[in-house]
């Protein structure tokens, strides 16, 4: 039986900084394995990578979808968007210059590699292998006006901007919303059974899938799946996450919600790189995020927020919280292998 040692080193071997051979020939593998440690929602890594001579696309792998949290795949194409930001500080890192655009007809990312004079790893580099979500409470002190600056500018990608919200009662507002989320979500059959299809609730279960949310980076002890599952009727409710929740956001220093100009495919990508360059860049001033997605899931309730936030016509697409804690465990990835379709 797998212990959490085993997992813990086994997210650590992910993280390995990159390789570069001793003629300096850049590894395409390794671009894809920095490029896979990208949020995904549910941690489902729902992409797939090609490797070409002077290109990577990553297409969405439609059989890892969550229909019931994500029926538009927005979630989906937003985690796409994230693992292509990472791609491209990786690639600066090798000495490529990556450009990602979005091919409607293939339905994919394309990231364009050229070798660049000049390009090197970018401050962001070594967060690629710090970020993590942080689900914990976080110490309650405020941000620097420079650290919210930085943030603000790395959440800017394409349509998509970022708003921090630092202001005791906007935040106390922020409550409101995720205690409604919660109350529509963990209270439909649905919404749960997908949810506990992607828990992870021991070691060796994270493990052998390599996917999913795992006990062990969410700080629940290890248990196996089926008195798991007998307990999650008593302990996830909606209360008891609305409880948590609170207590996690009055803990935080700031809400970001990244909005976007439309709502549609390139959108959701665009979405996803901020997102992603806002954590990384987080990761770099030593600070911590986790998402508080309910409010923009829930359909009833995202018009509303997005009113509330005086939106303008814009689109809510992620909301995240920020601060100051110690890491975590952190959470696993497939074997490349599962994700590579070669030509
Ligand atoms: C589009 C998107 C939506 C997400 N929604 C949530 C969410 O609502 N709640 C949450 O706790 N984490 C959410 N996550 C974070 C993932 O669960 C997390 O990225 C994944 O478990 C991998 O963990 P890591 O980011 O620590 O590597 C989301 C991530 C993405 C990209």
């Amino acid at each position: 039986m797998a212990s959490a040692a085993d997992y813990d080193r086994a997210a650590g071997a992910l993280r390995q900084p990159i390789r570069i051979s001793p003629g300096g020939a850049p590894d395409r593998l390794d671009l894809v394995r920095c490029a896979a440690l990208a949020a995904s929602s549910h941690n489902t890594q729902p992409w797939i990578f090609r490797i070409r001579a002077r290109e990577i696309t990553i297409a969405p792998d439609f059989s890892r979808r969550c229909p019931v949290v994500d029926p538009d795949d927005a979630h989906l194409y937003k985690s796409l968007g994230c693992a292509a930001e990472n791609l491209i500080h990786a690639a600066a890192a090798q000495g490529l210059a990556a450009e990602a655009a979005f091919d409607p007809d293939a339905d994919a990312i394309n990231i364009g590699l050229e070798s660049a004079a000049g390009t090197r790893k970018s401050a962001l580099y070594h967060a690629l292998f710090k970020r993590q979500c942080t689900r914990t409470p976080y110490d309650g002190s405020p941000l620097t006006r420079d650290e919210l600056d930085a943030l603000e500018q790395a959440g800017d990608e394409g349509c998509a901007h970022t708003l921090l919200l630092t202001a005791k009662t906007r935040i106390e507002g922020v409550l409101d919303y995720v205690s409604r989320g919660n109350e529509s979500q963990l209270t439909d059959p649905a919404f749960r059974k997908e949810l506990l299809h992607w828990i992870r609730f021991n070691p060796a279960e994270a493990l052998r899938s390599g996917d999913g949310l795992s006990g062990r980076s969410s700080g629940q002890p290890a248990l196996p799946r089926w008195i798991a599952r007998r307990l999650m009727g008593l302990i996830l409710t909606a209360k008891r996450q609305t409880q948590t929740d609170i207590r996690n956001i009055r803990s935080s220093a700031a809400v970001a919600v990244i909005v976007t100009a439309r709502n549609d495919r390139p959108a959701w990508i665009d979405a996803g790189r901020a997102c992603q360059r806002l954590m990384l860049r987080a990761t770099a001033l030593d600070l911590r995020s986790a998402f508080i997605n309910q409010p923009v899931e829930v359909p009833a309730l995202r018009p509303q927020l997005e009113s509330w936030l005086d939106l303008n016509g814009m689109h809510a697409l992620l909301m995240l919280r920020l601060g100051r804690a110690p890491l975590a465990p952190y959470s696993l990835r497939r074997p490349l292998e599962q994700v590579i379709v070669r030509d």
